[in-house]
């Protein structure tokens, strides 16, 4: 979603609608706190749109068929104006809830009786619990609350542009901390349970209605992962990808958040793929999403991703080619007004029809009847009985608190530094701008929250005699106080040091160029603990991966915690971790790469190494150079083991499964092969097999632990493009102390042990395949 404002201005409804529009609020003077609603009293009788007992698609036709031509292309632009004389209120396409309702966009007012609602962590913390079940209730809670806002008359749309589920690809992008980092298969989960979440259906399983809580939408449709790098912006960006890493990279995430999130909106990126606009590109939109994948909802462009492709990039020679290519690609709505302004010539040049626009038209009144929009008043509808009281609730707030619990990964531990004890620590020195800095802790894309409190303000309730020093005024640290720092942490018992990034470091149209931490902040760090009694703690609150080797390595220096964007109650997160009230278990979602990195170009969106030019390769599963921490790395105050289980673990008797062996073929580098698609899904179906783990808490403490299930390909360097290795299942355990338990994963050979040919297919080679759970390894082999 676009910083970018829309530069021009809505097209007004006329002067009369407007009269009208005016009369029509005055008659609903009595209703004034009602939210827009349309098909109530004195709607006209008898008229399809607003009968419930027809299909959605059959009303919004018909409502369709009513508009007139300058009505219809002014409901193209995410500001859609009111139609009095059909009783059809205006309408706002772009709201925002990446981690929370949120009042970035147009939809929702959080200035009026409501003020606040309950603001989760950033997404890439919550991502660090490997924990679906929490994702799913973080999107409950969204659903719920985006209700609870829209009862109260403080909405004018119920449309989400959530989540952000593009693959965090390289560390210094500014928008990764939104995203669930860099794993295909986790993005992909995060995306199916958190829409289901916030559209209202179950977990898992089927969707049996149409209706929609509020509508999720998963950007940015695709290859979207870079702001500005050495000149290129994401509006310009001409992403270059091979159909190997679109089809096990970029695009199963989306494939995930429709197929099994059946998400109801999509929105088309800034930039091109392979010289194409994604927003104009019909095998994309259409072909892919729509037929392949079978979407089922509107999508929308980023903010002004029409009016670019003809500025920006000159894809479109004019303005109404812009329009005509967006239209015929299966776009619906453009956040901006660009459609609005230029549809018009385009219909009259004959670059687009009316049968374009009803096409787009038909699936964004079916979004807003989905959504009971077109039901009368929603006081009486599905969901009418969500009041205020049901935003920031207790409970939402201890969510809250969870996801900031569970997100926490601890670095480093040497010698048990943490967890403190209590009753130990008489005084404490915190030391830090990230100690005490509200707004930083909520990311981006936030409301104001319910309640906030800084790590400050919580240690100062923990111990009385706490001392702050904010070291430098902001995460660039361009000077810093150290003496006032060094005599702070002299004379304290325990130092704690909140440092890392904050958004004037990594955020939308901003990446970062280094990865060490900025400015003054590494000779603060270390002089502080030169002069602390104690091995000091290292609290990092940043969204992408921060280099800290010089950290890792200093014994002064004796736990490390990375804390994310914590949300409304990280504070009280962080505390009760380094206080071992919590057993943090959280695991890095992704690689923390040495500052070196940084020479890789941006805009290179290989996945795959390339050591014939020294390409390294992106993320755990095609890098294979130094890091300073893994992707799934994170320690924890208890000790786990892992073991697979032989009994309960059977691969299928491939021998066994019919022509099977007659579909072998060899591709390439000698290995021979399974196509997935020829195989079917009834030969899939037949190879699913359990894998069961055990695992044991050996203690000391209880705790939450994501046993992560990853696939290791014997010849990962043949040339044939295989990750090294790949998360295939995950699951998040709360073992007590010295509890066993087994856990059981559904393995589907077809899923998780195939890979993407260099033309994007997907096979599964015959021979060895390895599973992976903690140091323990379980060979099967695949041969009929
Ligand atoms: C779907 O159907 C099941 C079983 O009939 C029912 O329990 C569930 O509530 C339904 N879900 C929705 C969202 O209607
Ligand atoms: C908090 O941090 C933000 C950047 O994340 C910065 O803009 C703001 O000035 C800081 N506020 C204070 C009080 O230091
Ligand atoms: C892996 O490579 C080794 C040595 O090159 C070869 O013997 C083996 O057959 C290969 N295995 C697979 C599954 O390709």
């Amino acid at each position: 979603m676009g910083g970018v404002r829309p530069r021009f201005v809505v097209p007004s409804a006329t002067t009369t609608t407007t009269a009208l529009l005016f009369l029509s609020l005055l008659l609903h003077a009595a209703v004034a706190a009602d939210p827009p609603f349309t098909c109530g009293a004195g709607a006209p009788p008898n008229i399809p749109f607003c009968d419930q007992r027809l299909p959605v698609e059959r009303r919004a036709d018909d409502l369709v068929s009513r508009l007139t031509v300058e009505e219809k292309i002014s409901q193209l632009g995410d500001e859609s104006p009111a139609v009095p004389r059909l009783g059809v209120p205006a309408y706002k396409w772009w709201s925002e809830a990446l981690h929370g309702v949120a009042n970035a966009g147009r939809g929702i007012h959080l200035d009026g009786p409501l003020r606040a609602a309950t603001s989760f962590p950033q997404v890439i913390l919550t991502a660090a619990s490997f924990n679906p079940h929490l994702w799913y209730r973080i999107g409950q809670v969204i659903g719920v609350e985006a209700r609870g806002v829209y009862n109260n008359g403080q909405a004018e749309g119920l449309t989400f542009w959530a989540p952000n589920i593009n693959i965090f690809r390289d560390p210094r992008w500014g928008r990764g901390q939104e995203t669930p980092g860099e794993d295909p298969t986790m993005t992909g989960k995060y995306a199916a349970v958190f829409v289901r979440g916030v559209q209202g259906y179950g977990m898992a399983g089927p969707v049996n209605s149409t209706d929609l809580e509020a509508s999720a939408c998963c950007k940015h449709f695709t290859a979207y992962d870079l702001e500005k790098w050495n000149g290129d912006t994401r509006f310009a960006f001409d992403a270059k990808v091979t159909a190997q890493d679109l089809e096990d990279t970029y695009n199963p995430p989306f494939k995930s958040c429709v197929e099994d999130g059946h998400s109801s909106g999509i929105m088309c990126s800034y930039n091109r793929v392979n010289g194409v606009p994604t927003c104009a590109d019909y095998n994309l939109l259409s072909k892919t999403a729509r037929n392949d994948w079978g979407f089922y909802g509107y999508i929308t462009s980023d903010c002004d991703a029409v009016a670019i492709i003809h500025e920006v990039q000159g894809y479109a020679k004019t303005a109404e080619d812009a329009v005509a290519y967006v239209l015929k690609a299966g776009m619906d709505v453009n956040c901006g007004t660009y459609v609005q302004q230029h549809g018009a010539a385009a219909l009259q040049q004959g670059k687009i029809t009316e049968q374009d626009i009803n096409r787009a038209l038909h699936n964004l009144f079916t979004i807003r009847m989905r959504l009971g929009l077109f039901n009368g008043n929603p006081k009486y509808n599905r969901y009418g009985n969500i009041g205020p009281d049901q935003v920031c609730t207790q409970k939402h707030q201890n969510l809250a608190l969870e996801a900031a619990l569970d997100g926490i990964v601890l670095l480093k531990n040497d010698g048990n530094a943490l967890p403190l004890s209590k009753p130990n620590v008489a005084s404490l020195a915190v030391i830090g701008f990230n100690a005490n800095n509200a707004t930083t802790m909520q990311g981006n894309y936030f409301g104001p929250p319910c309640v906030s409190l800084t790590p400050l303000q919580v240690l100062q309730g923990y111990v009385k005699d706490t001392k702050f020093v904010s070291g430098c005024d902001s995460a660039a640290c361009a000077s810093a106080s150290i003496p006032e720092a060094v005599q702070a942490a002299g004379s304290a018992d325990y130092v704690v040091l909140f440092m890392g990034l904050d958004q004037n470091q990594e955020r939308e149209e901003l990446d970062r160029v280094d990865l060490t931490l900025p400015g003054m902040q590494q000779s603060l760090i270390e002089s502080v603990a030169n002069a602390a009694k104690k091995p000091v703690i290292l609290v990092l609150l940043c969204g992408g991966p921060v280099d800290v080797s010089f950290a890792k390595a200093n014994p002064k220096i004796g736990a490390m915690l990375w804390a994310g964007y914590p949300g409304e109650a990280g504070g009280i997160a962080i505390a009760q971790v380094l206080f071992g009230e919590h057993n943090p278990g959280g695991r890095l979602p992704v690689t923390w790469y040495p500052q070196d990195y940084t020479k890789v170009p941006m805009t290179d969106m290989r996945m795959r190494a390339d050591p014939a030019t020294g390409y390294p390769g992106r993320t755990y599963r095609f890098y294979r150079g130094p890091t300073v921490f893994n992707f799934g790395y994170g320690l924890s105050y208890s000790k786990y083991s892992h073991r697979f289980v032989t009994e309960g673990t059977k691969p299928p008797s491939m021998a066994k499964i019919e022509g099977l062996k007659a579909m072998a073929t060899t591709a390439g580098a000698g290995t021979a092969s399974y196509d997935v698609e020829e195989m079917g899904a009834e030969t899939c179906d037949r190879l699913k097999f359990p894998a069961v783990v055990r695992v044991q808490n050996h203690g000391p403490m209880d705790g939450k632990h994501p046993v992560l299930l990853f696939l290791r390909w014997p010849n990962a360097t043949d040339g044939s493009g295989r990750p090294a290795t790949q998360l295939v299942a995950f699951e998040n355990l709360h073992l007590k102390a010295m509890q066993t338990a087994h856990v059981e994963f559904e393995v589907s050979p077809c899923k998780h042990f195939s890979r993407a040919t260099a033309d994007g297919k997907k096979v599964i080679d015959q021979g060895s395949h390895f599973m992976l759970v903690g140091d323990d390894e379980f060979e099967l082999s695949f041969m009929a």
